[in-house]
């Protein structure tokens, strides 16, 4: 039997995140999975372990690892983790500029090889490098997204679930705007199997657990002390990738390119997506509160800032 049906799935980047990513893709038996990277030896060393551990773990999932981009030729999904972490010394822009120009490169490289997959972009500053993804690769905006917000809230559900002592699987919310401290968490949008969380904490103690999602990634940064999260981003990224496989068409907080949602235009920021096989199918606008609206366009400046650095660097 032909398997020419089976989901291909392209990690870009095979460090922390993306080879975490692979194996979650793997578990869930989305489909193959290609994983590559620029370090020589690395990303084939990972996919043959992540392949000997299928029998085991009950996929059938084929995982390869490669340094030649032709490998991914014809992926239906491409995860995108390429990217330096911030160093010591580097300034927010610096990195700015070094993250562009590696997923610039990718860019070029989905161009030719994967034309039609729908691209998850998980390099930071994420917002920003969504935007330039789709500006340099030329697909149309639907097919590619940013993971971000399945990240922000899966930290706020799990902080609510600890505070009550309650499954996390019945804790519900959502967060939108950048990815950064700009996060635009929604307490109003937060429930415990239907019931507000107002009516479970005090106003106090939801305020405390909205802080620690903001610095939710720089919690584990400072425990870490020599990298940042990759569990939770990797399953987040591979959760999108598996609402994409299956058609689901969750409605799932991304980084979605907004063309007059919300009151805004041309930049991508998280909001609440219908995520489906053609990618973002639907992007569903909340009735925001003025003071909601606000953060939201704070939020949205910050991305745009980002956009004009990029411009004045030269790279868009
Ligand atoms: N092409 C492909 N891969 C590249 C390139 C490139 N041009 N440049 C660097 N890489 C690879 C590195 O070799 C490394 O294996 O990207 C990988 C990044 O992995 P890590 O350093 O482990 O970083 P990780 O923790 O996975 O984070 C990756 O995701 O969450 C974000 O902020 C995070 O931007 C960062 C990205």
């Amino acid at each position: 039997m032909s398997d020419s049906k089976r989901f291909k799935i392209g990690c870009i980047g095979a460090g922390n995140v993306g080879a975490t990513a692979a194996q979650y893709c793997a578990e869930m038996d989305l489909g193959d999975v290609v994983l590559f990277d620029i370090v020589e030896g690395m990303p084939q060393g990972k996919a043959l372990d992540l392949t000997q551990a299928g029998p085991i773990r009950n996929s059938g999932s084929l995982v390869k690892g490669t340094n030649n981009y032709a490998d991914i030729d014809g992926s239906d999904i491409v995860i995108v983790t390429a990217g330096l972490p911030r160093k010591p010394g580097m300034s927010r822009l610096d990195l700015l500029e070094k993250n562009a120009r590696i997923v610039s490169d990718v860019a070029e490289n989905l161009r030719k090889y994967a034309p039609q997959s729908v691209v998850i972009v998980v390099t930071n500053p994420l917002d920003v490098m969504t935007y330039l993804m789709m500006k340099k690769t030329g697909f149309p905006p639907e097919r590619v997204v940013g993971m971000a917000g399945i990240l922000d809230s899966a930290r706020l559900r799990a902080f609510v679930a600890m505070e009550l002592g309650v499954s996390m699987k019945n804790v519900d919310t959502m967060v939108l705007g950048s990815h950064g401290d700009e996060m635009v968490p929604l307490p109003e949008y937060t429930n415990v199997s239907g019931i507000p969380i107002s009516q479970l904490l005090s106003k106090e103690r939801i305020a405390a657990l909205v802080e620690r999602t903001r610095k939710g990634g720089g919690e584990i940064v400072a425990l870490l002390k020599t990298g940042s999260a990759y569990y939770a981003p990797a399953a987040s990224a591979a959760r999108m990738a598996e609402a994409v496989c299956k058609d689901e068409k969750q409605v799932l907080p991304c980084a979605a390119y907004l063309s007059g949602q919300y009151g805004l235009k041309d930049l991508y920021l998280g909001v609440p997506v219908a995520l489906g096989r053609n990618g973002v199918e639907r992007v569903v606008e909340l009735k925001l509160t003025v003071e909601q609206s606000a953060a939201l366009q704070k939020s949205a400046g910050e991305v745009r800032k980002g956009i004009e650095e990029l411009k004045s660097m030269k790279v868009l």
